[in-house]
């Protein structure tokens, strides 16, 4: 099927109350247009976005992610509305489907439902219990006759609660047709592109409704609408993995990204967080541990771990308080409160509680390589860059500043002192002065 896709995405999004577009807003890690721009993808090669507010920003951005999308300024200046947004745009194909940039959470097949049959245009319909806001639908018998905005609705219009969803699918040749001849004569002194509807009834031209789902076609507005979105999305994501045999605990209180991956068998525990492109295999996270951006594999962290991005944690147990950046264990134990960042280490190696990689030097980061077989005793520092050879030994304590060659052992200690009743003397000596 040959289909051609504009998505509208010109509005400013005042209600957002943000510096940050409205459609670049972020939902289970992606903005929210890339929801739209996905399911578009699976219909169409042939996709237009229209815009105009931070227009520059938001196609760097698209264009940073995705190839062979078009874009069309709208002239908002002279042709507000979403009427306006749509002159000039250009479709290849003989049906265009029209999306709101707001709608991430429209799914492929429900945009399919709208572009099937013969009408000239198919119009998605919801109904709603509050219909506030939303453009009103007359539909007579199985057509639509009208859509009014609610600005310009009549009291009684007003009671309608079947309302426009605002995707459509309309035969090129209308918009061809209709969409120059636009007039901005409403409330708003906009161009409505709801207005072709009563053009296309006016000269016995077919549309048809097409209810869908209200979850589907909410548009996001303000932040609350954007947290809402993000709860369904998230509902989503988790019912596909756990179907997928990801296991999890209290899943409502997990939360996964969008392009999170899981193979194999494994376990989420409460309050797990699981961030940005990261692939689990056979791994169990945790309560309470946070996963940025990495691999794991047959392996454990947490409770209460932390895995920031590019580690590529293999065969490695990490337990709690431990935090990870941008290194690779493999084969490795960290039981207890570490951190190690821009770190490589080897099988066998076990990192003692309080273990901390001195990674950067207030200037620029550095690397500490650990081979295998490495027993770094607890509250070890090692300053990098430093190379650990195979087969060390790290006494407890130890600030590592030079590299260790294998089999030796590396040990950092002042000589322990003692003072005999060093305590009692001490301590009376303070109490007889203040008894004084
Ligand atoms: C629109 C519909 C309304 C429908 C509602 C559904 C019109 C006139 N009204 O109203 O019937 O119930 O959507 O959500 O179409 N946009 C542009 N350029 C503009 C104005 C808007 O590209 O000049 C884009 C926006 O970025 C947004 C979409 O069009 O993605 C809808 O605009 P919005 O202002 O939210 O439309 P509503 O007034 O809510
Ligand atoms: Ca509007």
């Amino acid at each position: 099927m040959s289909i051609s896709v504009v998505i509208l995405a010109a509005g400013q999004g005042t209600r957002m109350k943000s510096a940050i577009p409205k459609v670049l807003h972020s939902i289970s890690g992606k903005p929210m247009l890339f929801h739209v721009i996905d399911a578009a993808k699976m219909l169409s090669d042939d996709i237009t976005v229209v815009l105009y507010h931070q227009a520059n920003r938001i196609q760097k951005e698209i264009e940073a992610q995705y190839k062979g999308i078009s874009f069309h300024r709208q002239n908002a200046q002279e042709f507000p509305g979403t009427g306006g947004a749509m002159r000039g745009v250009h479709a290849r194909h003989d049906k265009v489907l029209i999306l709101n940039g707001d709608m991430p959470l429209m799914t492929a097949d429900s945009l399919l439902s709208l572009t099937r049959g013969d009408a000239h245009i198919n119009m998605s319909v919801l109904k709603l219990d509050d219909p506030s806001g939303y453009g009103r639908v007359i539909i007579d018998e199985d057509n639509v006759q009208e859509i009014v905005e609610e600005k310009d609705c009549t009291s009684a219009q007003k009671k309608i609660q079947s309302v426009n969803g605002g995707v459509y699918c309309v035969k090129k040749a209308i918009l061809e047709n209709y969409i120059p001849r636009l007039n901005n004569i409403n409330a708003q002194a906009e161009y409505y592109l709801t207005d072709i509807i009563k053009m296309a009834v006016d000269e016995h031209k077919t549309v048809h409704p097409v209810f869908v789902e209200e979850e589907e076609f909410k548009g996001v507005n303000s932040k609350l609408d954007l947290a809402s979105a993000e709860e369904i999305m998230q509902k989503r994501i988790r019912h596909r993995w756990m179907r997928e045999g990801v296991s999890m605990r209290l899943p409502e209180t997990i939360y996964i990204d969008s392009q999170a991956v899981f193979e194999g068998e494994c376990i989420l525990e409460n309050g797990v967080c699981i961030q940005g492109k990261s692939r689990l295999n056979n791994a169990h996270i945790k309560a309470h541990s946070v996963i940025e951006e990495s691999y794991i594999e047959n392996s454990d962290v947490g409770p209460m771990g932390r895995i920031r991005p590019h580690s590529k944690i293999i065969n490695t147990h990490i337990g709690n308080f431990v935090e990870i950046k941008k290194s690779t264990l493999s084969g490795v134990k960290a039981g207890h409160l570490a951190y190690i960042g821009d770190a490589t280490i080897g099988e066998g190696t076990n990192l003692g509680a309080g273990v901390i990689t001195c990674n950067y030097d207030g200037k620029s980061k550095h690397k500490t390589i650990i081979g295998k077989n490495v027993f770094v005793g607890s509250d070890t520092q090692l300053v990098a860059p430093v190379v650990i050879e195979d087969d060390v030994m790290i006494a407890a304590g130890t600030t590592v500043n030079k590299n260790i060659k294998q089999g030796e052992l590396a040990i950092s200690r002042a000589p322990l002192r003692t003072i005999q009743n060093f305590f009692y003397k001490f301590f009376l000596t303070e109490t007889s002065k203040e008894d004084k």
